[in-house]
């Protein structure tokens, strides 16, 4: 059975959606802070083996399996799971493939409606003559909703809700909708951050300053691309290189199999995979390096930025930054960057609704119209605590619990299926069946065996991660018998709210234990709300499983 209810217009098309899919705030937010956070030319290393071993093996799989589920009619996770491998309980693994998608996506349009903001406030000369600790405290203000003076009431929920209503407009158009925009913003993308990066490339010891004498670009990309082999040995720098990858990819999120649920079943995957794949790198390792560090170095030094590496700095740091280029460049650079994120955000956020559209077409007959409004819906629902909670924890519990943790847990469960249980002979005939390249042999051993031993590592790693990360120690206290001290970070401890109980344990101000107090109350509030998604997820699902068996569609 081949139902084709919606398709690519065309290859380039497809490529550049998929590679818009991957390309997004992780490429220039994410990705450099988490290479400064891991030493630089320290990360480098475990990061491009992780993208060889597992970044292209998911790939494979992820559009391989999309593929295959789409001539059957299934485009999301669900039912593509469902169509490979039999069994009642495989469609619930693939549940998270619609729910990471959602649950990210309500913090994700977040950010995206903050480059939207910035771009106005950018034009508007908000930032003319501000001071470093001015554009910072702009933004801290703009996220605290409730004492926000930065202009608009509720400034950051209405920047919110027209990103939302924006998104949804697009999805409601479908695949064709989401081609268009691919077509625009993936090549303004690139314009754009070419423009910047030839500033960070050229800037050299020029913006120096009495303050920080010592400020240099090169100083910046140097830290960033000097290997160290060293860290090949630091289990943290994998895991943080693996969570890049998975995150940087879309991997383990369900995105990439629906998209490929619309490809003809006779036309490549295994090129347009390695395409968008590498695509994403470029974007990310050379784009995504040559930008925020750099600039910043130029100007505040290599030490500040070592101190000073977060998410937060692509919106407190670079509005200061542009200011120093005088006014008209200034306004050019901001709405470049901004742009830039922008562009990188929709093209992301875009993919995160089409596996929830696709369930709910393919299960329940519903239009793209009531599809994308429904999503929207959601997205708004679970979304607005993030933004009036944002500084209570509520936006970085859903990045732990959706970003990180879901995507290498499906990750892991879709690998062991695709090689061990449909089967690594038939799975590698869907990679290389249309290919237009040859893929080399090795990748079948590699999805085979290396992929899932790595991918259960990691799980692993991160349930059980020990104290201070000093994994040789508890392997022989272990063994000894004195036992596993887990760290504060590990997911097992994290579930408990470990940190935050032994922060009140050591505080003698009571302000202070209430603020945390509230703060575990907060938490557990998202909790609560990504464990409502996932819940009325499966429920769904098991609606549609009776539907199709009374309809003698249900394979068990
Ligand atoms: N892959 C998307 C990003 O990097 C989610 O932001």
């Amino acid at each position: 059975m081949s139902v084709k209810v919606d398709s690519w217009g065309s290859r380039v098309g497809l490529i550049l959606a998929m590679a818009g899919n991957a390309v997004g705030l992780g490429n220039f937010l994410r990705f450099p802070v988490q290479a400064v956070q891991n030493g630089g030319g320290a990360f480098i290393i475990p990061y491009l083996i992780c993208f060889l071993v597992m970044g292209i093996p998911l790939l494979f799989i992820e559009w391989s399996s999309g593929r295959f589920g789409g001539k059957f009619g299934n485009h999301s996770t669900p039912y593509i799971l469902d169509s490979m491998v039999k069994g009642r309980i495989l469609k619930y693994i693939g549940v998270f493939g619609i729910f990471t998608n959602i649950a990210v996506a309500a913090y994700y349009c977040y950010i995206e409606s903050w480059t939207m903001s910035y771009v106005y406030h950018t034009i508007r000369g908000t930032f003319d003559g501000m001071s470093q600790a001015e554009v910072a405290g702009f933004f801290n203000s703009y996220t605290d909703i409730a004492h926000s003076t930065t202009g608009l009431p509720y400034e950051a929920v209405i920047f919110y809700v027209i990103c939302l209503l924006l998104n949804t407009y697009i999805l409601s158009k479908g695949i064709g909708g989401i081609e268009k925009v691919a077509k625009v913003g993936m090549p303004l993308l690139i314009l754009f951050g070419v423009v910047l990066a030839v500033r960070g490339l050229t800037l050299g010891t020029s913006g120096a300053s009495d303050i920080f004498p010592d400020a240099n670009a090169w100083d910046g990309l140097n830290f960033l691309w000097t290997p160290q082999y060293e860290s090949i040995l630091d289990l943290k720098v994998w895991m943080a290189a693996a969570g890049q990858i998975f995150f940087t990819l879309s991997v383990g999120m369900g995105t990439i199999h629906c998209y490929a649920a619309y490809i003809d079943s006779k036309d490549d995957i295994a090129l347009n995979a390695v395409s968008a794949g590498f695509m994403n790198e470029f974007v990310e390792v050379v784009l995504g390096s040559l930008i925020v560090i750099p600039i910043a170095a130029g100007y505040l030094g290599l030490d500040w930025v070592l101190q000073n590496a977060g998410f937060g700095m692509a919106f407190q740091t670079m509005p200061y930054l542009f200011q120093q280029w005088g006014p008209a460049l200034a306004v050019i650079a901001g709405v470049c960057w901004f742009g830039l994120l922008f562009f990188a955000g929709i093209t992301s956020s875009l993919a995160m609704g089409t596996p929830w559209m696709g369930f709910m077409r393919d299960e329940f007959g519903w239009s793209k119209n009531k599809g994308a409004w429904s999503f929207g819906a959601m997205i708004l629902i679970l979304g607005l605590p993030t933004v009036i909670f944002y500084k209570e924890g509520v936006f970085d519990e859903y990045d732990y619990w959706a970003g990180t943790v879901s995507l290498v847990v499906f990750a892991m469960l879709e690998t062991i299926l695709f090689s061990w249980i449909f089967g690594m002979d038939k799975g590698w005939r869907e990679i290389t069946s249309g290919a237009d390249i040859k893929v080399p042999n090795i990748y079948k051993f590699i999805i085979k065996y290396i992929t899932p031993v790595m991918l259960i590592i990691i799980f692993l790693g991160s349930l059980f991660k020990p104290l201070d990360n000093k994994w040789s120690e508890n392997v022989v206290s272990l063994a000894s018998g004195s036992g596993w001290t887990l760290d504060n970070g590990s997911i097992i401890k994290t579930v408990m709210h470990a940190g935050i109980r032994d922060q009140i344990a050591l505080a003698t101000d009571p302000v202070l234990i209430e603020q945390l107090q509230d703060k575990i109350m907060y938490l557990n509030f998202a909790r609560l709300l990504l464990i409502g998604l996932f819940v009325f997820i499966s429920l769904l699902v098991y609606i549609a499983f009776l539907k199709r068996r009374r309809e003698g569609r249900a394979t068990l």
